[in-house]
Formats: C-alpha cells, structure tokens, sequence
C-alpha cells in the first residue's frame, strides 16, 4: 500500500488494526524470541502498538519503525510518555525510556539503525502489503537479521475472494515460500479468529485463521 492510503487510515483514524490490548500470541510465545533482559527487538510498521509496551515491561529495547506521524505522536502521548527527539539519517527518533520509534520509511532502514536487533515481531506488517511489495519487505527483513536472529510472525489466512486487503490473507505456504530461503519456519499456533475479528466478519468474511509462526534466521 502507499503512504497516502496509510496517511489516510491515520488521518481519518480508520485504524481497527490498532489493538487495545497486548496481542496474546506474543504474550504467550514472547519466549520464543529468546531476549535477554536488555537486548533489542525490532518492531516493523509498528503503529501506536501497545505490544511495543508489553515488549518493553519484559525488559526488552525496542525500536519501532512506523513512517506516519499522526501514529508516532499517538503513541507516546497515548502512554504519557514525553520522548526525547533527534534525527537519525532519514528517520525522525523518538526516545522514551526503552523504546525508540524512528519515523520514517522501513525501507531506508539498515541494520546499524537497529542496532544490532536478533529478535522482531512482525504483526500486521508482513499481512499489511499487497503482494507485489512481499518479496522486497522479505528480503529487507532477512538483510537487517544477522544469522541465528528469531522473528515472532503473525499471519491470516482467510479466502482473499471474500474480501481486499489489508490485511491480506498469507497463508502459512506463502509464508514459507516467501520467507523459506532465508529463515526456518515453525508454526507455533494456528487459531480460528473471526470471532474475535468483528471489522473483518463485518466484511463479509465467512472464516479466519490467525497464526503465529517462529522464523530463525539461516
Ligand atoms: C496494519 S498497520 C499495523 C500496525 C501495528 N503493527 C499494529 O499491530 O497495530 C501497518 C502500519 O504500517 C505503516 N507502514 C506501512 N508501510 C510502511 C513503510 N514502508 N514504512 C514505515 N511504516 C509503514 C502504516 O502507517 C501502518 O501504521
């Protein structure tokens, strides 16, 4: 998708992405990203995602790459948190305690600015690009993890004929081809989740999986 229909979600505050409470499959497999107290995780198109506090309150460094602004300044001031700003080459950064957000575009990002990051959490990142833009964000990602790095991944799978993306359905298979080469792929769980997903039955969608899946670095 282009930063003006992203733009648009925020302006308009079109945002049921945006959960109220940590995700439970990160609360449940956060161990699997195995985070000393102190390491860094790295959070693409993070929103004003609240998993960003989770991840914080386990003593992880988190940094956040989010481009639209609107979600940048939300998230702080949504959590009382003053951050600090500077610059960092083409990102904006925001500092607050253990939780830097730099606002900006993921794909200028290189590994030096997440500071030597092994463990991400894709949530509504990977499900949030249309399929002609997969392949790069894939190869981003596998470019900035060094080897042995773990990425905690959730993903949908739902009949993409009932309804358009975002979020796009990318069933476990797509997962794997998209991301087999570089990274070994475990399904850790797989949930029905309309139910719990009224935007998307609204939509006129008859069935949902959400799953989460550990992908480690080759
Ligand atoms: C579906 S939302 C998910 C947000 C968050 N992960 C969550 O779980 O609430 C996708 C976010 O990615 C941002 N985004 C999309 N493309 C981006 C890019 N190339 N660089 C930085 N942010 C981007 C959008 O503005 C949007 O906030």
């Amino acid at each position: 998708m282009k930063k003006k229909f992203w733009n648009n979600r925020w302006a308009t505050n079109d945002i049921g992405f945006h959960m109220a409470e940590p995700h439970s499959i990160l609360r449940r497999f956060y161990e699997q990203l195995n985070i000393a107290p102190g390491q860094r995780v790295f959070v693409p198109l993070c929103g004003k995602s609240l998993d960003m506090l989770w991840l914080a309150s386990k003593k992880a460094k988190v940094t956040g790459v989010e481009f639209n602004a609107l979600a940048v300044e939300a998230f702080f001031s949504e959590n009382d948190l003053q951050p600090q700003q500077d610059e960092m080459n083409s990102f904006a950064r925001f500092r607050s305690g253990d939780i830097e957000l730099l606002c900006g575009d993921l794909f200028e990002l290189d590994q030096a600015q997440i500071q030597g990051a092994r463990a991400c959490y894709d949530r509504g990142a990977l499900v949030a690009l249309p399929p002609d833009m997969r392949q790069r964000y894939v190869s981003h990602l596998a470019n900035l993890l060094p080897a042995g790095s773990r990425v905690l991944l959730i993903s949908y799978e739902y009949d993409q004929a009932e309804t358009h993306g975002p979020p796009f359905s990318v069933p476990l298979k797509s997962v794997e081809k998209l991301l087999g080469a570089n990274f070994e792929v475990r399904l850790l769980t797989e949930e029905d989740a309309l139910s719990t997903h009224k935007g998307l039955q609204q939509r006129g969608l008859t069935w949902l999986k959400e799953f989460g899946c550990l992908l480690i670095r080759k």
